[in-house]
């Protein structure tokens, strides 16, 4: 476990390109494989969790060559086939979830397992909805926790509504309805990021998709997705650390290239303008390149549905702790699910730097410092956990220091992020 030392900057300026979007690069990889012959991927995440994925469509049965900045992979025209050795999906929720899915389809006897931080998941969001597709699938114990043990058999399409906001599930499911007989319907009522259905679009998979108050409804046609040339946009989870780092710094400005921009994944910065932060960046296309500058930041109310996924709630709970006033975050139950528990990790990360935090069932308070200039010097222990990580490193690079213990937990997304961070200096 490696421990690291971030110390206080006033000054931050320069550009960044953050790496591949994490889910479109999962899914790239993952439709490659599925279809037949040859994909070619630019801009594929550089992350442990990724090259992950990448070595189990391997196992299966397809190639994946990397040329330069090039990803090729060939999806054997047979369709892939069961491993002997069981699959590793390492520290990722997105690998386990939406290779399930897969698998289900697929003849033979599949054993997906994980590292001690996805070994405390729940697999049970999947499991369900798969076994009323036809699947043999089991995890341990209730909620049916890695490892997974999943025979392959002839699926049938389901009308599912998913419990739970969550675009693996939903991803789960319209996978394994691509080998289905008859459509699948999965219903989701809070809209999650649609990189599942734009790409199984994009490889020629008949999938409509109607909004529906919150939510959206969205109907899937079996069928093989075609091999495709994958354009992967820059991650706007990753984003956000840079863009929070420029409001919070005493002296900053940073520009973040090419993010993507859909209104699942951008929610993070209406949320910081709203507080006060000066990002220039226009949100209407489908990529955004956002300009970050020293801001002051004043409480808000944060809603889980402004945010899918809650992925940017650690770097918004350090935004929130230098703020004044008292930030509240609703409905953040999902952040339990994580790499770890982020929602307790959202209270420590604001506790560390010295802002008052507290709780009330899914609900989340922050009374912020009024600048990261008050922030502690604070320590913290990252669970396995790569937003943690990035997260403390923004609060001592603004605020006055952070020693990080399992700090190279970083690598399941976003290996170079130190590198980066310190060419802004
Ligand atoms: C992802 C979905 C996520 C998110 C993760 C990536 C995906 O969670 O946390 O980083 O690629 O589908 P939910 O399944 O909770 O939406």
């Amino acid at each position: 476990m490696t421990t690291v030392r971030v110390i206080r900057q006033n000054r931050f300026s320069g550009t960044v390109r953050v790496p591949g979007d994490k889910s479109a690069s999962h899914r790239a990889v993952l439709l490659s494989a599925l279809a037949d012959g040859a994909s070619v991927i630019t801009g594929l995440s550089k992350g442990e969790d990724v090259a992950g994925t990448a070595a189990i469509v391997e196992a299966l049965g397809a190639i994946v060559e990397r040329r330069g900045d090039e990803v090729h992979i060939d999806g054997p025209s047979h369709g892939l086939r069961a491993a002997q050795a069981p699959l590793d999906c390492g520290n990722s929720g997105t690998t386990i979830r939406l290779l399930s899915g897969i698998v289900s389809a697929i003849e033979g006897h599949h054993k997906l397992v994980g590292d001690p931080s996805l070994s405390k998941r729940p697999m049970d969001r999947v499991a369900i909805p798969l076994r009323q597709m036809g699947a043999a699938i089991q995890g341990v114990g209730d909620r049916e926790v890695p490892p997974l043990s999943i025979t392959g058999q002839p699926l049938f399409g389901i009308d599912y509504e998913v419990p739970v906001p969550s675009a693996q599930v939903k991803a789960a499911v319209l996978l394994a309805g691509l080998f289905a007989s008859g459509e699948t319907i999965v219903r989701e009522r809070m809209r999650t990021r649609t990189a599942t259905e734009d790409m199984l679009r994009q490889a020629g998979v008949t999938v409509s998709s109607i909004d529906e108050g919150e939510g959206r409804v969205i109907t899937l046609t079996p069928g093989r997705p075609t091999a495709q040339q994958w354009a992967v946009p820059s991650d706007p989870s990753q984003a956000a650390f840079f863009v929070v780092l420029g409001a919070l710094a005493g002296d900053a400005s940073i520009q973040i290239l090419d993010v993507e921009a859909a209104p699942e994944r951008i929610g993070f910065v209406p949320v910081l303008r709203r507080m006060g932060a000066q990002i220039v960046g226009d949100l209407s296309g489908a990529t955004t390149t956002l300009t970050a500058n020293s801001s002051n930041l004043t409480a808000t109310e944060i809603h889980a549905r402004e945010i899918p996924s809650v992925d940017e709630a650690p770097i918004l709970a350090i935004a929130a702790s230098a703020a004044t006033g008292v930030t509240a975050f609703r409905d953040m139950g999902e952040l339990r699910l994580k790499e770890s528990d982020r929602f307790e990790g959202c209270l420590a990360l604001a506790r560390g730097v010295g802002a008052k935090a507290w709780s009330d069932g899914d609900d989340f308070f922050i009374e912020g410092l009024g600048s990261a200039s008050s922030f502690l010097d604070f320590s913290i222990e990252a669970g396995l956990d790569h937003r943690i990580v990035m997260s403390a490193a923004v609060a001592g690079a603004a605020g006055n220091g952070a020693t990080i213990a399992g700090a190279d937990t970083v690598a399941s997304s976003y290996p170079g992020f130190f590198e980066d961070l310190a060419s802004l200096r």
